[in-house]
């Protein structure tokens, strides 16, 4: 963590949070592109795997600020429809983490009160991995707590396009009118139905783009991209990313400023 990542977090701890004027903004969704394990790992002389592995430690630390911070949501793309085109251990790894972080903290988020929910393309994911999600799923759905949101095989192309597909099928048997097909009918179809949009979506690692992640739900979303890469994204790192969020004006459009959240 780097010095001035830690100020800014002690700052932020000093200011009133939500409600207060001058205080701090917390964003209800927070939407995360997790970045740069490969090249964290490459720049220390370790594999990619490692890299992928100190992650885990930033997940755990993300979801508990998220708990800290009053967050109702948080969202972590964890592998997206595109990964694919890595090489086969390297994806067998991705999917090795996956399990071990069901098989080991699902407990602890379930005693804590977090809602698990898994968004992408399920058809494609071998059936132990499906149930290790369902199970998630289904033990945490009456938690009250963050939810945590896990983009697994996600793509926000290929879920649109399930969405639309989906629609046509009810439009082609009569049970909807092409014209009741409207933005509200859309979202409802999106693996994201029922969440918020996300309020604020930070991407580690210094690239600027959204790599095909939550495009319909991120229309008015505030995007913060940081320097360091995803193994180094701590506590301190993350409410930087929040200070920086509750700084922005939100317009949606309009002219005047509105609240965050
Ligand atoms: C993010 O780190 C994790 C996943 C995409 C699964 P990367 O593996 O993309 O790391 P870089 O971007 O190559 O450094
Ligand atoms: C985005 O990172 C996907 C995840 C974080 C899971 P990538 O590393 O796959 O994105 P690109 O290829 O650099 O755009
Ligand atoms: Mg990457």
């Amino acid at each position: 963590m780097n010095s001035k990542a830690n100020d800014a977090g002690a700052e932020i701890l000093a200011t009133p949070a939500e409600g207060d004027a001058g205080g701090l903004r917390i964003p209800r969704h927070v939407a995360i592109i997790m970045d740069g394990n490969g090249r964290w790992a490459q720049g220390r002389g370790l594999t990619r795997t490692e890299g992928h592995r100190r992650g885990m430690e930033s997940v755990r630390t993300a979801v508990e600020t998220s708990r800290e911070l009053g967050v109702s949501y948080l969202t972590l793309f964890s592998f997206s429809s595109e990964n694919w085109a890595r090489p086969p251990l390297e994806i067998q790894f991705l999917f090795g983490l996956l399990r071990l972080f069901i098989q080991r903290d699902l407990a602890d988020l379930h005693r804590n009160d977090v809602r698990v929910r898994v968004i992408g393309n399920r058809v494609r994911l071998a059936a132990d991995i499906r149930a290790l999600l369902d199970q998630a799923e289904t033990l945490t759905c009456h938690n009250r707590g963050l939810t945590l949101v896990i983009a697994f095989n996600y793509g926000a192309r290929d879920e649109i396009a399930r969405a639309v597909r989906a629609i046509a099928e009810d439009v082609a048997v009569g049970r909807v009118a092409p014209d009741a097909v409207d933005e509200a009918m859309i979202a409802a179809h999106l693996d994201t139905a029922s969440m918020p949009d996300p309020d604020l979506v930070i991407r580690t690692s210094g690239e600027m783009r959204l790599s095909n992640f939550l495009l319909w739900q991120a229309a008015y979303a505030e995007l913060v991209f940081m320097p360091l890469f995803w193994p180094d994204f701590d506590r301190a790192a993350y409410l930087e990313a929040v200070k920086e969020y509750s700084n922005r004006a939100r317009r949606f459009g309009g002219i005047a400023a509105r609240r965050s959240t």
